[in-house]
C-alpha cells in the first residue's frame, strides 16, 4: 500500500476478527515502529507482546476497574451527542475487548523515569513524544498490511501496574497498549471530524 493511502486509511479499530496476525507480518510492523525518530538516538525501546489469553488476561486486569469510573463519565456526557461523544459511546465500553479479543496485544515501553511525567518544559517529555513517533510508524504499518490497531492510554496505576505483571525494569514506562488484528467486518465507522486543510494552514502570521 502507497503511503499516502495508509495515512488516509488508518483509523483506530475496536473490534476484530477471530485471526492470527502471523510472525512475519507482525516482525515487520515491530521493526517499522523501531525506525521512528529518536530524541535520544538511542531507541530505548522495548516491545512485550502478548498472544496467549492468559498473558492477555493478566496483563489487562486492570482495565477492568478503570472502565467503570469512564462509563459513569459516558453517560453523564452522552448528552447531545456529539461526534466526540459518539465515539466515547463506541470506545468506552470496549477497552478491554478491543484488547482482549485483538490477534497480539504491543505494549511498547520507553527508557525514562517518571520525572518525565512532571515535566516543566516541552522538551522534558521528549521520551513520550519519540515513542508516540513509534506508535504511529506502526499504525500506518499495520494499516498498509490490512490489519489496524486499537489503543488505550493507561490510566492512574494502571500502567505501572502493567509493567509489574509483566516483569518490565523500573525505568521503563508504558505509554500505550496497542490492540493489533484483522478489523471485523462489522465495525462500527466513528464518524471523523474532517477539515479543509486551508482552515488550519496559517502562512506568515496566525
Ligand atoms: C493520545 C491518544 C490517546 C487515546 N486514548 C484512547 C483510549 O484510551 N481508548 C481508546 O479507545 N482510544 C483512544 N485513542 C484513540 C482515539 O479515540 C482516536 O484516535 C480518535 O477517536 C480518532 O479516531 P481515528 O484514530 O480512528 O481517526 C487515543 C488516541 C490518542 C492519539
Amino acid at each position: 500500500m502507497e503511503l499516502y493511502e495508509a495515512i488516509y486509511k488508518r483509523r483506530v479499530v475496536r473490534d476484530f476478527k477471530d485471526l492470527i496476525v502471523p510472525d512475519e507480518i507482525l516482525k515487520r510492523i515491530i521493526n517499522a515502529g523501531l525506525q521512528a525518530p529518536s530524541h535520544d538516538h538511542l531507541r530505548n525501546w522495548e516491545f512485550v507482546i502478548l498472544k496467549d489469553r492468559q498473558d492477555k488476561e493478566k496483563a489487562l486486569q486492570f482495565i477492568k476497574k478503570g472502565t467503570e469510573p469512564q462509563l459513569e463519565i459516558l453517560k453523564r456526557t452522552l448528552v447531545n451527542g456529539t461526534v466526540q461523544q459518539k465515539m466515547y459511546a463506541i470506545a468506552m465500553p470496549r477497552q478491554y475487548s478491543m484488547l482482549m479479543n485483538s490477534s497480539h496485544v504491543i505494549l511498547p515501553f520507553f527508557k525514562s523515569t517518571s520525572a518525565v511525567l512532571k515535566p516543566n518544559c516541552v522538551s522534558s517529555l521528549n521520551p513520550i513524544s519519540s515513542i508516540w513517533c513509534v506508535i504511529e510508524n506502526i499504525f500506518l504499518a499495520s494499516t498498509a498490511e490490512g490489519l489496524a490497531c486499537s489503543m488505550r492510554i493507561p490510566v492512574g496505576e494502571e500502567g505501572k501496574n502493567v509493567a509489574a505483571v509483566i516483569g518490565a525494569p523500573q525505568d521503563y514506562l508504558l505509554p500505550c497498549y496497542i490492540g493489533l488484528g484483522y478489523p471485523a467486518n462489522d465495525k462500527p465507522e466513528v464518524e471523523q471530524v474532517q477539515y479543509a486543510v486551508e482552515q488550519k494552514m496559517h502562512f506568515g502570521k496566525w
